[in-house]
């Protein structure tokens, strides 16, 4: 059995402490996000994923004005010093992908195949659960940290008016990426007896 494969599964961490000092060129990780987005299954081929791909101010911006001041007066002001810390912490990375799905994309799908049209909007859910796995994974091999949020539908309409995001693509996920700047947390796995049955 290849080994790649499981390597680079476990090279896929969450990180929180991020820098900006990218191992590639922004270029690069750009060219990178894309072709894991492209390459990630989608039902009957349907491509619904979309991304934003936001580095340096762009991403700062979301993280430091838009997603904290929206949460700003959410949060009561004694808890809101962990509240800006994180901000600040997602902030502090190279770039953040915004991980969208065209809803556009689901309706003719409703539209073409009526059978499976209750599907749709679960399927679509997988795809984007796939297309954030290919990319985590793909920026964990090329020694970038990550890690996921979901700030989602709070920050939408801001994040849409700053990037001129289409109305029909809907805020799914929010990766903030960058240098590695502390050691990954041990992760513990529940017994195999809890998750697998194989059956001869
Ligand atoms: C569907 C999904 C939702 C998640 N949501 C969040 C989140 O909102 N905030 C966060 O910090 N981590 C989030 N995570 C990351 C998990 O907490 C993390 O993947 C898990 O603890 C295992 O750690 P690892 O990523 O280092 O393997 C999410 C992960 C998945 C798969």
């Amino acid at each position: 059995m290849s080994k790649q494969a499981i390597s680079l599964f476990t090279a896929r961490r969450t990180q929180y402490a991020l820098g900006k000092n990218l191992p590639i060129a922004e270029s690069e990780v750009d060219a990178l996000i894309r072709q894991a987005i492209r390459l990630a299954p989608s039902s009957f081929n349907s491509q619904s994923s979309r991304a934003v791909i936001l580095f340096g101010a762009a991403s700062e911006h979301l993280w430091k004005n838009i997603t904290k001041e929206i949460l700003r007066p959410m949060v009561p002001a004694d808890a809101f010093a962990s509240t800006d810390a994180k901000m600040d912490s997602f902030a502090a990375g190279a770039g953040t992908v915004l991980f969208y799905e065209d809803q556009a994309t689901i309706q003719d799908l409703q539209q073409k195949f009526p059978l499976y049209a209750d599907n749709f909007p679960t399927f679509s859910e997988h795809s984007a659960g796939m297309a954030q796995f290919a990319v985590w994974t793909a920026l964990a091999e090329a020694g970038i940290g990550a890690s996921l949020q979901h700030y989602a539908p709070l920050i939408d309409a801001e994040v849409a008016r700053n990037w001129d995001v289409p109305a029909s693509w809907k805020l799914r996920a929010q990766m903030p990426f960058g240098s590695n700047e502390q050691p990954f947390a041990e992760k513990t796995f529940i017994a195999d007896e809890q998750r697998f049955k194989t059956v001869r």
